[in-house]
């Protein structure tokens, strides 16, 4: 799939078996190569064997949130330098969002910016995280707060690599799966996962080629994640963020109902989508506070005028500004009231 950006344009390859031909996506001039990757990912071993006579350094970093921080993208600058990559080289990031964030961050400051290729190894990388030009780590004051956009010079997506992935962080993949079903109006549920994916990418391609910085179109990929970044937090992550994001998307159809923008068939065919084809959940947790949520949704960082979300309609799914609090509430309500599953 071919992200077409002008002097940035690179290639996402999807497909299986392909971790041997890696060494094609680099660039030509790339001596050294900077493996960025965790401990616990197994496909780690094969892309470093498969960069040949290279040479080549691994970096392992630490898992979850935490480590995605400015003291890891220190840790891996100075293992940078420590190996003398110039820039003509480049990084390689093997592993997931954490990871292709980080790695990507990395390639964007060292030297102010080197080539780095990403290899995704969870479903969420492969649909969403590697894919689009965004990196950045975390602050304790709040997520992804530091960071830049920076094109990768490819990704190679090889879905054998998700054999190994816990059944959990495949959840957080399906979820944004769900999320594309719905911004393009494919029926993605009856295709066979390679060709899932692929197709996912291009969707998630149209929409950066077309607003690479955000400026308006891109933000429609936020369909489903107002609340569920809201469902996260109050949940303390008990829920992933495939779980939040079928909550959210099927949140968004019950409050586009509401305001008279879709018809409740529309709410159905969500909930049919998100609690069948993906097997997410489709209720608020019990114990989650609506007052809680309606004050998280308030912060949300996409939030411009009052309470935003990103709804259906009849023009399609666009950004809705300035929604009633009461609205958000009693969608809440509806929600509630759901058979839970
Ligand atoms: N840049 C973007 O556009 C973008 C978009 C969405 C999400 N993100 C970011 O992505 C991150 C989440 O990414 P994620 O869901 O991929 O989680 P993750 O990268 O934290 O990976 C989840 C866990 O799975 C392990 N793992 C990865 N691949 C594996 C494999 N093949 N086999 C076994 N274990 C494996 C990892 O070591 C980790 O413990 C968040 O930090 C989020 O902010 C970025
Ligand atoms: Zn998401």
């Amino acid at each position: 799939v071919r992200i077409p950006l002008g002097d940035r344009t690179y290639d996402v390859v999807v497909g299986r078996s392909l971790i041997a031909g890696l060494p094609t996506l680099l660039p030509s001039t790339a001596r050294r190569v900077a493996v960025v990757t965790q401990r616990a990912i197994p496909i780690a071993d094969p892309v470093v064997s498969a960069l040949g006579d290279r040479h080549v350094v691994r970096i392992d970093i630490g898992n979850g949130e935490a480590n995605k921080s400015l003291t890891t993208v220190e840790h891996v600058t100075r293992a940078f330098a420590e190996a003398g990559l110039t820039r003509d080289d480049v990084v390689v990031g093997v592993g997931g969002g954490m990871v292709t964030d980080v790695a990507g961050f990395a390639a964007a400051v060292w030297h102010r910016g080197i080539a780095v290729v990403h290899v995704a190894t969870t479903l969420l990388a492969m649909v969403d995280a590697a894919i689009g030009g965004k990196t950045g780590v975390n602050l304790p004051e709040g997520k992804n707060l530091v960071g830049a956009f920076w094109q990768p010079h490819g990704v190679l997506c090889d879905p054998d690599a998700l054999d190994t992935l816990p059944p959990r962080e495949r959840r957080s993949g399906d979820g944004e799966m769900a999320k594309y079903h719905f911004l393009a109006g494919d029926d993605l549920d009856a295709m066979a996962l390679d060709e899932r994916v692929a197709r996912c990418v291009e969707i998630k391609a149209a929409f950066v080629a077309g607003d690479e910085r955000e400026g308006s179109d891109r933000a429609l990929l936020n369909y489903g994640h107002t609340l569920a970044h809201a469902l996260e937090i109050a949940t303390d992550h008990a829920l992933t963020h495939g779980e939040a994001v079928g909550i959210g998307l099927v949140y968004a159809a019950e409050l586009a109902a509401l305001l008279g923008r879709v018809d409740r068939s529309r709410v159905e065919e969500h909930r049919a989508v998100v609690g069948g084809s993906y097997d997410l959940p489709t209720t608020i947790p019990a114990g989650v506070d609506d007052d809680r949520l309606v004050d998280l949704i308030g912060r949300d960082k996409k939030a411009r005028d009052g309470l935003t979300f990103v709804l259906d309609g009849p023009r399609g799914i666009e950004v809705v500004p300035d929604i009633a609090p009461a609205a958000v509430r009693d969608a809440l309500a509806a929600v509630r009231s759901w058979p839970s599953r």
